[in-house]
């Protein structure tokens, strides 16, 4: 989803539902403009997807996370909090194991389960 102000595009979230869990939305980016940052843009915007008539299934999000990504796991921490829901995390992506030291570790997070309003 991307989001707007009059004809701008200050955010965008890319993700999709995994084929073999529908009850699963993966969250793949996450990006708010600088000058659009700190307002709950971010959040709303999990909010908003999660919400749609596509999700009504999903009870579940995970995404991949640096260890470094303060921003990150506090919009995703404040999700989970928002929805009453538990946050897990181990490690999805290892810099060396997977990345040949070239990338920093990624965190696997899943949250949930969860209610959507799926309307
Ligand atoms: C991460 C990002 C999308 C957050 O966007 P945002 O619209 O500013 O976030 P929100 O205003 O919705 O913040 C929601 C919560 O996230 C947390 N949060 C947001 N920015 C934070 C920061 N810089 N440091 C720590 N926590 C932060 C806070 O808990 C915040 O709630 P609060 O303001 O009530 O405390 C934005 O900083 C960004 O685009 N960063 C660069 C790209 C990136 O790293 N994306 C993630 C990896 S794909």
């Amino acid at each position: 989803m991307v989001a707007e102000i009059e004809d701008a595009i200050v955010g965008a979230i890319s993700g999709y539902l995994i084929p073999e869990r529908p009850d699963t939305v993966f969250v793949w980016q996450v990006a708010v403009g600088s000058a659009a940052r700190g307002q709950g843009l971010a959040l709303r915007m999990l909010d908003h997807i999660v919400d749609r008539p596509v999700c009504r299934d999903v009870r579940f999000m995970e995404t991949t996370i640096t260890e470094d990504n303060a921003a990150s796991w506090g919009l995703f921490r404040k999700f989970a909090e928002a929805r009453g829901a538990e946050l897990t995390h181990d490690v999805g992506f290892d810099r060396d194991a997977h990345f040949g030291g070239q990338h920093d570790t990624e965190m696997r997070v899943r949250i949930g389960p969860f209610a959507s309003s799926g309307g």
